[in-house]
C-alpha cells in the first residue's frame, strides 16, 4: 500500500510524507523547499511533489491520501488542505486518490507510536491544540492505538508555554528558547496552576469557552499572559530594531534575574503536570514504555527529567514531534491499519533531498568556487575541526524536524567554551542559549552520567565532571546536554568524522548544530549551503567530499 500523509494548509509546519508498504520513503518539511520557515498556512504542495519524486511515483500511484487534520472541527480550512493541493498544476491532471482523514492527535501519537519500534506503549500527545484536542492519554499495541482520554484548548500546556514565551518577549516557535533561559535560575515557589487528579488534571481558572476554537485559544492565551505578569513578574518591553544587513526587524529584549525565574518557573511547572501525565499514562496502559508525541515533547528538559524520573523504562519521541510530524503520523496510521509499519525503531530523521557526491563535485566545479576534492573527508574534516575551524557539513539526506543530526550540520570542536561564543555569533543566536554535542555511541559513559538511546538531541543528560572540563562548548550552566549518541548503522559517514576526531582530539565528539541562519529553515539543497556559508562567518564548507574553504 502507498500513502501520502499531508499536513498543514492551516497553521504551521506544512509537510509531505510518503510510505510504501509499511516503510518510510521521504517526509520533508514544505519550509525547507519554499524556504518560509515554519510555512505558515502553507499547504504542503512542494513537499508532495518532493514525495513522489523520491519515491518515482504519480500521484494517481498512490492508494491513500492521508491527512492530519479532521474537518469536522473546522470546515472551512481542512477542506482547502487538500482541495489547493489538487488544484496545483502538478496534481490537477491526476485522478485523487482516496482520502483518509486521521486527525492531529492520533497523527501526533502514530508517528511517535509506530517509529518506536515498541510491540507497546503507554502514549501521551501534547501540543498547543489540534481539532480542539490538546492532550491525549492512551495506550498502543502492535498495529492499534486506543487514545481513550482527551483534554481540550482550555487545558493545552502548549499554550501554557507559549503565553510564557510570549511574556518573555519571545513568538511561537521560539519555545526553546524559553527552556534554554529556564536553567539559568531557580524556579519560584508559585502555586501549581494545574490541578492534578486521579483521573487527569485541569488548568485553574482557564476560560473553557468560546466554543470556536480559534477565538478559545486567543482566550487561553490571554489568561495566561495575565497569570504570568501576576505571578512572574511584569513583561519587559522588546525593541525592534532593523538590522542594517538584512532590513530585518528583530526582536531584542534585555534578559535578567526576572526573566530567568520566569522561564524557570514555568518550565518547572511543565514538567511537574507532564510528569503526573506521564504516571497516569503508565498505570492506565500497564506499559512503562512510553512514546510522546506533540509539539511539547520537543522539549528536552522535560523528556530528559521523565526518563530519569523512574517512572518508564523507556522513551521514544520522534524527532519530527511537532506538526510536520504529523504528516507522516497520518500516513503511518493508515498503512498500520492494514497491517503494515515499522516494526524496527526509526533512529534516523533523515528522509529529505540527498544529492550524490558526484553531483556536488560537478556543481562546485560549475560555479569556479575554490574547492577541493577528498579521497578522506571524514579525516580531512576532522582536522579543520582540530585546528579551530566551524564547518558547515552536508552529507546525504535532509533531515526532518528541527535537529540537525549530521547531514545538514555546523560543527566545531568542543574542547574551548569559546566555540559556543563563536557558533552562536555565526548563528547569529543569543549567546545564553546552548548547543549540544554528537558523539559515538561508545563513548556515552565517559560523558554522558546516564542516557537512553538519544539517538535524535531530544533529551537532556547529565554530564560527567571530566567531560564539563573537556567539552565545555558543549555542556549548559545546570551541567547537561542534550546529545546525539551516533551509531554507525544510522550514519556511517557521520560516525567516520567523529572517529577520526576522536583520533585527532582524544574524544569522538564534535558540536553539533542546525545548518541555518537566525529566522531561516534549515538549508536543504547545495546551494542553500553554499548561500549561508558566504553569508556568514563560517570557515569551511563540506559538501559531500568537496571542501570549499574560504
Ligand atoms: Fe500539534
Amino acid at each position: 500500500m502507498i500513502v501520502l500523509g499531508i499536513s498543514g494548509g492551516y497553521g504551521h509546519d506544512a509537510a509531505a510524507a510518503l510510505v510504501r508498504d509499511g516503510r518510510i520513503e521521504a517526509v520533508v518539511e514544505e519550509e525547507r523547499l519554499t524556504r518560509r520557515k515554519h510555512a505558515y498556512g502553507a499547504a504542503p504542495v512542494h513537499a508532495a511533489q518532493y514525495c513522489l519524486a523520491r519515491s518515482g511515483i504519480r500521484l494517481d500511484e498512490v492508494d491513500v491520501l492521508a491527512l492530519s487534520w479532521e474537518p469536522a472541527e473546522r470546515p472551512d480550512w481542512p477542506t482547502r488542505l487538500h482541495e489547493t493541493m489538487l488544484a496545483h498544476p502538478f496534481f490537477a491532471s491526476s485522478p485523487a486518490p482516496d482520502v483518509e482523514i486521521v486527525g492531529h492527535a492520533r497523527s501526533h501519537a502514530a508517528a511517535a507510536f509506530y517509529c518506536s519500534g515498541f510491540g507497546d506503549a503507554a502514549v501521551l500527545t501534547v501540543d498547543g491544540q489540534g481539532d480542539g484536542v490538546s492532550t491525549c492519554l492512551g495506550r498502543a499495541t502492535g498495529d492499534k492505538i486506543d487514545l481513550d482520554r482527551e483534554f481540550g484548548i482550555a487545558d493545552s500546556l502548549g499554550f501554557f508555554y507559549l503565553a510564557l514565551t510570549n511574556h518573555l518577549g519571545f513568538e511561537l516557535g521560539e519555545e526553546g528558547k524559553v527552556m534554554g533561559l529556564a536553567s539559568y535560575a531557580e524556579p519560584a515557589d508559585v502555586p501549581l496552576p494545574f490541578e492534578l487528579a486521579a483521573d487527569g488534571y485541569r488548568a485553574v481558572g482557564v476560560p473553557r469557552g468560546p466554543a470556536d476554537p480559534y477565538e478559545h485559544y486567543r482566550a487561553v492565551v490571554a489568561h495566561w499572559r495575565r497569570w504570568c505578569a501576576d505571578e512572574l513578574g511584569r513583561s519587559l518591553p522588546v525593541r525592534y530594531p532593523v538590522d542594517p544587513l538584512t532590513s530585518r526587524a528583530r526582536a531584542d529584549t534585555v534578559l535578567g534575574a526576572q526573566q530567568q525565574r520566569a522561564a524557570a518557573t514555568g518550565q518547572d511547572i511543565l514538567e511537574r503536570t507532564l510528569l503526573h501525565l506521564v504516571r497516569l499514562a503508565v498505570e492506565r496502559s500497564g506499559s512503562r514504555r512510553l512514546v510522546i508525541g506533540g509539539g511539547v515533547g520537543l522539549n528536552c528538559s522535560a523528556n530528559g527529567v521523565i526518563e530519569r524520573s523512574g517512572l518508564v523504562d523507556e522513551l521514544y519521541v520522534f524527532p519530527a514531534s511537532g506538526d510536520a510530524g504529523t504528516a507522516l503520523g497520518a500516513a503511518l496510521a493508515v498503512s498500520a491499519a492494514a497491517g503494515e509499519r515499522p516494526r524496527t525503531a526509526v533512529e534516523t530523521a533523515s528522509f529529505g533531498p540527498e544529492y550524490p557526491d558526484e553531483a556536488l563535485i560537478d556543481l562546485v566545479r560549475g560555479l569556479g568556487l575554490p574547492a577541493a576534492e577528498s579521497d578522506d573527508v571524514a579525516d580531512d574534516a576532522a582536522a579543520l575541526l582540530e585546528q579551530g575551524d566551524v564547518l558547515g557539513w552536508v552529507q546525504g539526506p535532509m533531515e526532518v524536524g528541527p535537529r540537525a543530526l549530521g547531514n545538514r550540520s555546523i560543527l566545531a570542536d568542543p574542547r574551548d567554551a569559546a566555540r559556543r561564543t563563536r557558533v552562536n555569533s555565526i548563528k547569529q543566536r543569543e549567546q545564553w542559549r546552548p548547543l549540544a554535542p554528537s558523539l559515538l555511541a561508545d563513548a556515552a559513559d565517559e560523558v554522558l552520567e546516564t542516557s537512553g538511546r538519544a539517538p535524535f538531541m531530544l533529551t537532556a543528560c547529565p554530564v560527567t565532571d571530566a567531560a564539563r572540563d573537556r567539552t565545555p562548548a558543549v555542556v549548559h550552566v545546570d551541567g547537561t546536554c542534550r546529545p546525539q549518541l551516533v551509531r554507525r548503522e544510522n550514519n556511517p559517514r557521520f560516525a567516520d568524522l567523529l572517529s577520526k576526531v576522536g583520533v585527532r582530539t582524544g574524544q569522538p565528539i564534535v558540536l553539533n548544530t542546525s545548518f541555518n541562519l537566525a529566522g531561516e529553515p534549515l538549508v536543504c539543497t547545495p546551494l542553500d549551503a553554499i548561500r549561508t556559508f558566504y553569508a556568514s562567518p563560517l570557515d569551511a564548507l563540506v559538501l559531500g567530499r568537496t571542501i570549499i574553504r574560504k
